[in-house]
Parts: structure tokens; C-alpha cells; sequence
């Protein structure tokens, strides 16, 4: 079995689980399990003021430059839901980041890390029929929050469904930063819910990429 086989069949798992939800939804509404709500979080002080004109779902290239952004190439990729494990379409996914050094293209950032010519960390998607967004972007670096406090690698998110909306932070499994973290750790319910999955990339797309799989789950959708 090669490479693209065993992806496929993690994106396919993936895909399953949530779709038996539905299925099982309509069969025996008595035994559908409930997603759990993804928590929110603070909107965080680099909300981006400074917008590319075209912010697209590929935050690794900018217009007129003909470099791409440093850093590990990552495909963020996943599903609204509501909380019924029904696909939220036309969703509005906001996506804003770090660079891979650790900085925001944000005037408030006073992190001494390089910016990066080629990044600005900002993108906006609407989701498809079946509830998909999906991202080319790097992985972000982990900055400083305060003296004593590192920030691990993170993607800051805004999905607004038709009935709600939800503020909130994406992380990477398996990161020693997460478990120190104040605002990662103060999530009490669902904390789960806002770690990601990383899988090996399918074979087209980069050999050097990563597929990050996270769902983002609405109470109504
Ligand atoms: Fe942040």
C-alpha cells in the first residue's frame, strides 16, 4: 500500500465520521450523537487592519512578488458543521496568522522577529455545499505573549455561519508549548476540539507539505 493509499484513507476517515453522523441522523435520530461545539477564544490583539487586496485561499504567494513564504508548507483543510453533524454552507472562514518566525504583519506586533516580504497571514474562504474550506498556507512560528509566556504555533479563525459565529484559535498536535499555554489550557469544555489533525500529504500536492484536518463545529450552523 503506498503513500496516497494510507492518506486517503485517513482523509476518508475523516470524511466517514462525520458523514455516519448525518446518516445516522436520518435512520434513528435516537442514537445520533451530538458534535461538540468548538470553544471560542479571544479575538487576540493582531486582528489584521492590513488586508491583501485579493486574500485568496493560498496565503504562501503575493501578488507582484514573485517569491513564497518561508516556513512549512502546510494544507489546512476541513468542515463547518453544526452541532447535528450537518455541513454549514456558504460559511465565512477568516483565517489570520504568524509567519514562520513567529511575527504578525500587524502594526501592535512589537515581537522583534523578521517580517516576512513574502506573507501577510491573512485569508478568507467561503465554504462549498458540502460544508468544505480549505488553505494553502506555512505553519506559524510561536511568539511571546509575555516574558515567561510562548504562544505554541497557532492559526486564529472566524467562521460565521447563518446563525452563528465563533471566534476562536487552531493548534498542532503534539506541540510541548501546548500544554503550557494559558489560553489553550483555560479552555474547560471541548478542548479537544481546537487541536488538529496532521497527516502525511497525498501525492498531489507538495512532497514536503502537511494536510491539517480540523473541523469547525456551530451550535445551529
Ligand atoms: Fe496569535
Amino acid at each position: 500500500m503506498g503513500r496516497l493509499d494510507i492518506s486517503r484513507r485517513h482523509l476518508l476517515g475523516v470524511a466517514a465520521a462525520t458523514g455516519a453522523l448525518s446518516l445516522a441522523r436520518g435512520v434513528a435520530p435516537v442514537l445520533a450523537q451530538a458534535l461538540e461545539r468548538t470553544p471560542g477564544e479571544i479575538l487576540g490583539p493582531f486582528y489584521p487592519v492590513l488586508r491583501p487586496a485579493d486574500p485568496g485561499a493560498d496565503l504562501t504567494t503575493l501578488a507582484g512578488r514573485p517569491g513564497r513564504a518561508a516556513g512549512q508548507l502546510i494544507h489546512v483543510m476541513g468542515r463547518v458543521l453544526s452541532v447535528e453533524g450537518q455541513p454549514v454552507r456558504n460559511a465565512r472562514v477568516e483565517l489570520w496568522q504568524a509567519n514562520t518566525h513567529g511575527r504578525y504583519s500587524h502594526p501592535s506586533d512589537t515581537n522583534p522577529a523578521p517580517l516576512d516580504p513574502n506573507f501577510n497571514g491573512f485569508a478568507v474562504q467561503t465554504t462549498d455545499t458540502e460544508g468544505r474550506y480549505r488553505f494553502k498556507t506555512i505553519k506559524p512560528g510561536a511568539y511571546p505573549a509575555t516574558p515567561t509566556w510562548m504562544r505554541p504555533p497557532h492559526l486564529h479563525f472566524e467562521v460565521t455561519g447563518r446563525v452563528n459565529r465563533v471566534i476562536t484559535q487552531m493548534y498542532f498536535p503534539g506541540e510541548s508549548l501546548n500544554d503550557k499555554d494559558l489560553l489553550l489550557q483555560n479552555i474547560r469544555a471541548n478542548r479537544q476540539g481546537v487541536i488538529a489533525k496532521v497527516l502525511p500529504p497525498t501525492r498531489d500536492l507538495e512532497p514536503e507539505s502537511l494536510i491539517v484536518v480540523w473541523d469547525v463545529v456551530l451550535d445551529k450552523g
